[in-house]
């Protein structure tokens, strides 16, 4: 018998309940949800009793000690601690509060010791296989313009730091036009499309973002351009929100499983 890849989740909120459920049903041949943690107990309790597999609820650093795989869905604090402590273990690591890698210090000299593996979705926006595969040749500019309601900002640093409420905006307005680097601190919920852009890309410093909030906008809006020697792409992705957490939007709660597809499954698609 195969042995199977052994999966810790590490959050289990809305996309950690939504990977469970999938693993189990579509991967179960290949891996077996071993371990949780959520920084709240009662959140994991609820996961561990809807999981056939009965995973034990244990510390970060067990965890990595017991399990090949771990899928980050948390929130970017977590992310540095996890990567320094299980890339030098050699394991596998899903990582989706991805500017959570831009705002960690050390993870680029993590990078450099080519252990371990980190897997990024592409989240909710269509472009990145493009965008990779232009990384090969040049790439003049990559520039993100992304539209959400007003609500989607709630709690976001550029606003509390402001003394501002997103829900007062009465009118379709730029909110902010800047780098990922700067964007990831200001809107750290909202912009892990933009940090994934900037590490396939052209990176945190040059990818320019602009965020705009639109009262009345039913669906979250990216709009992707690329520059470069291949020519120019344009991409423009229309999201749903996800029922069960409006906050995330329906691809990019897609996007993860078609990676997992990717990391258990043979056939490989796209760049
Ligand atoms: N890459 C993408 O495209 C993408 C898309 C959607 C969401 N996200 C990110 O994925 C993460 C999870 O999203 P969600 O919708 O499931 O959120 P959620 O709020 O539903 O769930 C997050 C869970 O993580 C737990 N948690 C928070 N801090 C923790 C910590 N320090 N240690 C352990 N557990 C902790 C919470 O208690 C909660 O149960 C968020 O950071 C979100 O920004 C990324």
């Amino acid at each position: 018998m195969i042995k199977r890849v052994r999966v810790g989740l590490l959050g289990c909120g809305t996309l950690g309940t939504e990977f469970a459920r999938v693993l189990e049903r579509k991967f179960k041949d290949a891996c077996i949800v071993t371990c949780l943690n959520d920084i709240d107990l009662d959140q994991a309790e609820k996961l561990r009793k809807k999981i056939k597999s009965k995973p034990a609820i244990v510390t970060l650093k067990t965890m990595i000690q017991k399990c090949d795989f771990l899928i980050e869905a948390a929130a970017p604090p977590v992310v540095g601690d996890l990567l320094k402590q299980a890339l030098p273990k050699n394991r596998g690591v899903l990582v989706m509060s991805v500017g959570g890698i831009l705002t960690s210090p050390g993870i680029q000299a993590l990078l450099k010791q080519k252990r371990g593996l980190i897997f990024l979705p592409s989240g909710a926006i269509a472009g990145i296989d493009g965008l990779l595969a232009a990384r090969v040749g040049k790439i003049k500019s990559v520039s993100l313009v992304t539209k959400k309601p007003p609500k989607a900002f709630k709690g976001a640093p550029y606003f509390v730091e402001r003394g501002k409420d997103p829900m007062s905006i009465r009118r379709d307005t730029k909110i902010f036009e800047g780098t990922v680097r700067q964007a990831v601190k200001l809107f750290p919920q909202n912009i892990n499309v933009a940090a994934t852009l900037a590490l396939a890309g052209i990176g945190a410093l040059k990818t320019k973002v602009s965020i705009y909030a639109c009262p009345g906008l039913k669906r979250n809006t990216h709009q992707l351009e690329v520059l470069g020697d291949f020519g120019r792409m344009v991409t423009v992705t229309e999201n749903d929100p996800f029922v069960k957490n409006p906050k995330t939007s329906r691809l990019a709660s897609y996007s993860p499983i078609a990676l997992l597809d990717k990391v258990f499954g043979t056939l490989k698609i796209g760049t």
